[in-house]
C-alpha cells in the first residue's frame, strides 16, 4: 500500500516535469515567430516588417482559410484580426506592439495569448491619419480575458 502510494506520486512529479517542459520560452525552431496570413494581405507584411525590427525572425505562411487557423489555435472568434502569429505555445493575433509580446513572453503567464481584435489605426503596421487608442487583450483557453495593456499611439 506504502509503495503504491509513493508510485503515484513519482508518476504525478513526472507528469508535472513533463507539462512544464512542454512551455518553453523561445520554440526550437528556425524562427522565433510563425505568422499566418492571407496571401493578399498587406498590413499583414508592415506588422512583420515591424517585428523583424524589433528582432524576432519571422517564418510567413500565406493561408487562404484563417477561420481554420484561428480555430485551430483557439483564437475567440470576436478577438480576431488579420494575421495569426504563433510562438511557442502562445498564440498572438492581431496587430500588437513587438514591445508588448516581449513582456508577455518575460512574463511567461499561464495564458493563451495576446489579441488586437479588429485592426485598430495606429497600431504596428496599420499606422494612419487619425491614430486612437486601443486595448491588448490577455485571453486563455477557457474563454477569460482582460486587458493586457491599453496603447495610446
Ligand atoms: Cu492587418
Ligand atoms: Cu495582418
Amino acid at each position: 500500500m506504502y509503495t503504491k502510494k509513493l508510485m503515484a506520486a513519482a508518476l504525478l512529479l513526472a507528469g508535472v516535469a513533463v507539462v512544464v517542459s512542454f512551455r518553453p520560452a523561445a520554440p526550437d525552431s528556425d524562427a522565433d515567430v510563425v505568422v499566418y496570413k492571407s496571401p493578399s494581405c498587406g498590413c499583414c507584411v508592415k506588422w512583420i516588417d515591424h517585428l523583424e525590427a524589433a528582432g524576432y525572425t519571422v517564418r510567413a505562411e500565406n493561408v487562404v482559410d484563417m477561420v481554420s487557423v484561428k480555430q485551430r489555435e483557439g483564437v475567440p472568434m470576436d478577438l480576431s484580426s488579420c494575421h495569426t502569429a504563433i510562438i511557442g505555445d502562445y498564440v498572438f493575433e492581431g496587430h500588437i506592439p513587438a514591445r508588448v509580446i516581449s513582456d508577455f513572453l518575460e512574463e511567461g503567464p499561464d495564458l493563451a495569448g495576446l489579441a488586437v481584435p479588429g485592426m485598430p489605426i495606429g497600431s504596428p503596421g496599420m499606422e494612419g491619419w487619425n491614430p486612437a487608442p486601443y486595448d491588448v487583450i490577455a485571453f486563455d483557453s477557457d474563454g477569460n480575458r482582460g486587458v493586457f495593456e491599453r496603447i495610446e499611439p
